[in-house]
């Protein structure tokens, strides 16, 4: 079998540079030398409730921005979860043998139940087991995500060994793939904090990938700053460590390149090249995104979801049969 890699974004919130940097960039990066799965997770979106009409128009905005940033529809496959019975019905499956004290120990699900407060969802809980049904059913080797996914992906783990181990060789095991530069970026207002798309507070931080050019000056010129002047990669000044991270990963020159083109110049400078060098990705991007026209669209997520059900579908009818899960119909 080919080597296989699957990830997906909820199409909630608007699109970040985190998003782009930590994710989508590689999956554009290894879409060539994997057969590629990439997913519009609604159903994960709808763990927080969502408007239905803003998340219906989301996901086609996903679409087209999947498409903008490079994914090639001829050679990945891009799917709408919902499109696929197979996501919610493995999910049952895997319920099933995942503990409530593994999810309980889920960093996201703690973290998004503390602003849940006491409206939290039995979907929000059991997002993780969604997540690995994702990847499982598509016997996936590689799953390219930001370093605040890498507790899921071990949980994945866990429950495809333990699926094979009481059922039968079922599941390849996945593994993540987190990038080694821009894993994490910060957000611009709160350097501790990562970039966020569901953190309202700190949208001045988080620079969208449909910002216009003066959104994206002021965002970089409010960006917040440590102490000390000299513009070098220091993991101890998390404001410009982030900054610099991402001119690297725009500019794709090497740290020290990019120390030597600052030494005596200012934070302001910074800055402002940094607004410039993303506009400058941006503006191409958002005209691609715009030109994107919707039957072509339709055509693109009807053809993703018939070729991912080829595989979904197999994987399903494999976990029930090695479960015992043998009716009328199977
Ligand atoms: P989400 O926005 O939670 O749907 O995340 C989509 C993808 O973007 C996942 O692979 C995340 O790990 C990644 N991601 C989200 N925020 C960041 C960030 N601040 N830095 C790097 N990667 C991120
Ligand atoms: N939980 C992921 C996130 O918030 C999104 C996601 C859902 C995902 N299913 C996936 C990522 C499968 C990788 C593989 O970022």
């Amino acid at each position: 079998m080919p080597k296989r890699i699957f990830s997906g974004v909820q199409p909630t919130g608007n699109i970040h540079l985190g998003n782009y940097l930590g994710a989508l960039r590689n999956w554009v990066a290894l879409q060539r030398e994997y057969e590629s799965f990439f997913c519009i997770v609604n159903l994960h979106a709808i763990t927080i409730a969502q408007d239905p009409e803003t998340l219906a128009e989301k996901t086609r905005e996903l679409a087209r921005i999947y498409l903008a940033v490079g994914i090639d529809p001829e050679v990945s496959t891009i799917l709408v979860q919902s499109d696929l019975s197979e996501h919610a019905e493995l999910t049952w499956l895997l319920n099933c043998i995942t503990r409530m004290s593994e999810l309980e120990r889920m960093t996201q699900f703690k973290d998004k139940a503390r602003k849940q407060q006491e409206n939290v969802g039995v979907g929000l809980f059991d997002y993780p087991v969604l997540m690995a049904s994702d990847i499982l059913l598509y016997q996936t080797d590689l799953v390219p995500v930001g370093e605040d996914q890498k507790q899921h992906l071990e949980l994945t783990r866990d429950i495809a060994i333990r699926f094979n181990r009481d059922y039968g060789e079922t599941f390849r095991v996945p593994e993540a793939f987190i990038p080694q530069v821009g894993a994490r970026i910060m957000s611009l207002a709160d350097p501790t904090k990562k970039m966020s798309k569901s953190d309202e507070e700190s949208e001045a931080g988080c620079v969208m990938l449909l910002d216009d050019a003066d959104v994206v000056r002021r965002k970089f010129k409010r960006a917040v700053t440590d102490s000390g002047t000299e513009i070098r990669f220091d993991s101890t000044r998390p404001a410009i460590n982030n900054l610099l991270t991402i001119y690297q990963l725009l500019t794709q020159k090497s740290p020290e390149e990019i120390e030597i083109h600052f030494a005596g110049k200012g934070y302001s400078q910074l800055k402002a090249e940094l607004a410039e060098i993303t506009i400058e990705f941006l503006q191409p991007f958002q005209e691609r995104v715009s030109r994107i026209d919707d039957d072509k669209l339709d055509e693109i997520l009807k053809a993703g979801a018939a070729r991912a059900q080829l595989i979904a579908g197999a994987t399903l009818a494999q976990a029930k049969h090695n479960m015992g899960l043998i009716g009328a119909r199977s």
